[in-house]
């Protein structure tokens, strides 16, 4: 009796007891690139909540890039999504039939059974591709509660006292009406807010031939993507998640990226969901589908190009202007708010006009596992989460208010609500003269240059224009 006992406990140890539940992990990884909801993005660092309360100074200009929150699947990805569902029944068969190559690393039962469970919502349909979801709204007039009990004189009741611009999609413009509901609650429809739809200063990359030609129509851009994903580590990740989902064979990569799709959507669309998706991996798993994304932002809108720092410099200098204004005028101005509503490329290329986020070494798809791409600081998961929003804000001080600093002016800058960390900064403080070196420079040599630059052509139709016009005037 009791030997027999003993035999099952020691089989259930051996087989079953082996068996890897992913789903009901304690601290699961939650980073999923730009498909990370916003309350996952920054857990674990240091929130300072005070950053805000700077002694000896009072806010008076506040500009804000906001990303939207999360979404239903995209018209194009809707097929290879609902296509998870034949997947679906395949594991089902495999888990059935108990022909795992290795029971030791397939899937446990329960999250087979939450799997087993999972249906394709039929709402995710092209009528609604793309859409806010219900989250998404909600967080974006958090949001503008937070910053609004943060920055009260600011965010006040005077609806001249702001300026929104949202970019031509249905996603920006009903961000910013969960925007403004949060801020005014019910009333908002009445206050009928000046709001601007100024595209070539929301997507400069739009109208930049350049960044077309060379980056977005490019076939070489996605390739250190392709290279990390050529590479015994990455395959070894597809073969080890074939393996838990009971395949004899290595599923398409490209199928696993639907599963990752699958999860970090569920992930975003209800926090507090398990997703039976996201059982398909293990930590490291999930390190690397968000390096492989890493590298694509990577490329097309941050430091892998030199090209983005000059398209994305449209943002600081439309930062640098609207605080310009304010510094220059000793009168208050209006508008002292500011709000941008837009895209995470946006978000990432006036990330790196700032020279935030740059790594010593670049990322590409061979270093994964060095030490400086393991702790990088370029991640798409902290940078442009859902409603990730990059904020900057002019502070006017008395000197002799606070030792700390040495001018009038400050500008505090917050990405995602905490303080940004540049060397030439005090926990995001920055000097007023410091901003004007820094970025003023950067805003001062921003213009269409370097979008035109790259062809010769452009460059003798200019001057063949104006020999025409100056021949013109003359006659
Ligand atoms: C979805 O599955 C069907 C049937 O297996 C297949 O023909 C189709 O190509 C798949 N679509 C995508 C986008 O993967
Ligand atoms: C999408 O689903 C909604 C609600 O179920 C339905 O009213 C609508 O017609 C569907 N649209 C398409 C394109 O199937
Ligand atoms: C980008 O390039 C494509 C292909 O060459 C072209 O069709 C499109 O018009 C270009 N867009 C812009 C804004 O230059
Ligand atoms: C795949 O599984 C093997 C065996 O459990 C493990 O040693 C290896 O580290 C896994 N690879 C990845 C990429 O997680």
């Amino acid at each position: 009796m009791g030997w027999s006992l003993l035999a099952v406990l020691a089989l259930a140890t051996l087989g079953f007891g082996q068996e890897i539940c992913l789903s009901g992990e304690e601290d699961p990884y939650l980073l999923f690139g730009t498909k990370t909801a916003y309350i996952f993005a920054n857990r674990g660092l240091p929130n300072n909540n005070r950053a805000h309360e700077v002694p000896g100074c009072q806010p008076v200009a506040f500009w804000m890039m906001n990303r939207h929150g999360s979404h239903n699947p995209e018209a194009d990805e809707i097929e290879k999504l609902q296509n998870l569902t034949n997947l679906k029944n395949n594991i089902v068969n495999n888990y059935r039939g108990g022909n795992f190559r290795n029971n030791n690393q397939r899937i446990c039962t329960s999250d087979f059974n939450l799997l087993e469970r999972w249906e394709w919502n039929p709402r995710h349909n092209l009528t609604f591709a793309g859409d806010l979801t219900s989250d998404g709204y909600v967080s974006a007039q958090q949001l503008a509660q937070a910053w609004k009990q943060k920055y009260p004189g600011l965010f006040n009741d005077n609806r001249h006292n702001y300026l929104f611009k949202y970019a031509d999609d249905r996603r920006s413009s009903t961000t910013f009406k969960a925007f403004s509901e949060g801020l005014f609650k019910s009333m908002a429809d009445n206050y009928d807010l000046p709001k601007e739809n100024d595209e070539k200063l929301l997507r400069p990359y739009k109208f930049c031939g350049a960044w077309n030609k060379s980056i977005e129509e490019n076939p070489d851009t996605p390739s250190q993507r392709q290279i990390f994903e050529s590479k015994q580590e990455y395959k070894d990740m597809v073969a080890n998640v074939s393996l838990r989902l009971g395949f004899n064979y290595d599923i398409e990569a490209d199928v696993v990226r639907s599963i990752y799709q699958m999860c970090r959507y569920n992930k975003a669309w209800d926090v507090t969901q398990i997703s039976p998706w996201c059982a398909a991996f293990t930590r490291e798993d999930l390190r690397r589908l968000e390096y492989a994304e890493d590298l694509d932002t990577y490329c097309k809108y941050g430091y892998g190009n030199e090209l983005n720092k000059k398209v994305g410099c449209a943002y600081v200098k439309d930062m640098m202007s609207f605080f310009t204004k304010h510094v220059e005028n000793e009168l208050p101005q209006q508008p002292q708010v500011m709000v941008q509503f837009t895209e995470a490329a946006s978000i990432l290329m006036a990330l790196g006009a700032m020279g935030t986020h740059e790594d010593t070494v670049p990322l590409t798809g061979d270093n994964y596992h060095t030490a400086p791409i393991q702790a990088r600081k370029w991640a798409s998961s902290t940078m442009s989460p859902f409603n990730a929003n990059l904020a900057a804000v002019l502070y006017k001080c008395t000197l002799n208010g606070n030792y700390q600093i040495n001018d009038q002016y400050q500008v505090l800058l917050l990405e995602n609500e905490k303080p940004i960390s540049l060397d030439w900064c005090r926990v995001g403080l920055c000097e007023w003269s410091q901003i004007v070196s820094k970025l003023g420079d950067i805003a001062n040599s921003c213009d269409a240059e370097a979008c035109n630059g790259a062809t010769t052509v452009g460059r003798y139709v200019a001057v063949t224009m104006s020999l025409v016009f100056f021949a013109v005037l003359v006659v």
